[in-house]
């Protein structure tokens, strides 16, 4: 749990992932490049003087989270649903925000669903309030339109140089009775699906978080690791990243072999059996809940 420190870095945080998301809303067209557009993103964080605080995630139409471009991914946007999730960190202090692009022009109401789900869970971020409560009023909301919450995602608490902290925000109604407290910093994310609202993991990963480190065996992977130490140590990263120095094929193996030791954990792309939508905001829990990644749009 994070209380209120370095206020103005999760200021500064809040603020650069809220301009990378407007940014995000208007290279999202169809017939654009996943790969390219992802890339512009990440630029466009470092350009401002930030990091990604995880790789841009671009999941379409099933996918609810974690499809991040993999090296030479030649994905064209089509008539599709484009959940955009966007980190950013500033001296470990994280803005994590997303929202969903409807490229098909037929899921308006889907769309609208995990926003208002957000807009209404944010009015309860404030000091005492159950989280149980938070997920009763995601779940409502969202199964009122003919939706499915996305039970087994969740919200999350944010700490310096993690992503994912407690307490869990989730986002149907757990009965959960743990209290937010004055002061944490938690991201809210509903997802609103047309189908059941539980998520699998699919197919290959090109995210990964480092669990511990120890040594290893090959001198790809341990050189692999170095960098992940040194780059990105205990925030996700991907596979892009990592062949920009060493070449698809060093790359793939020295995953593997990280993987296999337990070193890193894949993080596959998640999917439902409906089309999805997303809308997320990092918060400071206050009397007046402070949306730290609000865009001057909003
Ligand atoms: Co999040």
């Amino acid at each position: 749990m994070t209380s209120v420190q370095n206020i103005s870095s999760w200021r500064k945080a809040g603020v650069i992932a809220a301009e990378s998301l407007d940014y995000a809303k208007k290279l999202v067209v169809k017939n654009a490049s996943l790969l390219e557009v992802s890339e512009k993103i990440e630029e466009f964080i470092t350009s401002k003087g930030a990091v990604p605080a995880f790789p841009v995630q671009l999941s379409c139409d099933n996918i609810a989270a974690h499809y991040c471009a993999y090296p030479g991914d030649e994905t064209i946007f089509q008539e599709q649903v484009v959940c955009v999730d966007v980190g950013v960190c500033v001296d470990g202090c994280i803005g994590d925000t997303a929202c969903t692009i409807d490229l098909s022009g037929k899921y308006s109401e889907l769309v609208s669903a995990s926003r208002q789900a957000l807009n209404s869970a944010i009015k309860l971020c404030t000091p005492g309030t159950e989280i149980g409560i938070i997920g009763r009023a995601v779940q409502e909301i969202i199964t009122a339109k003919g939706f499915s919450p996305i039970r087994n995602l969740s919200g999350h608490g944010l700490d310096k140089y993690t992503i994912h902290s407690e307490p869990q925000i989730p986002n149907v109604d757990t009965k959960d009775s743990t209290k937010l407290l004055e002061g944490m910093i938690i991201a809210v994310e509903p997802f609103a699906s047309t189908g059941t609202g539980i998520v699998k993991e699919s197919g290959a990963s090109s995210v990964f978080s480092l669990n511990n480190v120890k040594p290893v065996r090959s001198r790809e992977a341990s050189q692999v690791l170095q960098l992940i130490t040194k780059e990105w140590n205990s925030l996700p990263f991907c596979t892009r990243w990592i062949t920009k120095k060493f070449g698809i094929g060093t790359t793939a193996r020295a995953l593997r072999e990280l993987m296999t030791a337990g070193i890193i954990t894949a993080h596959p792309p998640l999917f439902d059996t409906g089309i999805v939508s997303q809308a997320e905001h990092t918060i400071i829990v206050e009397e007046k809940p402070i949306i730290l990644t609000k865009s001057t749009n909003e």
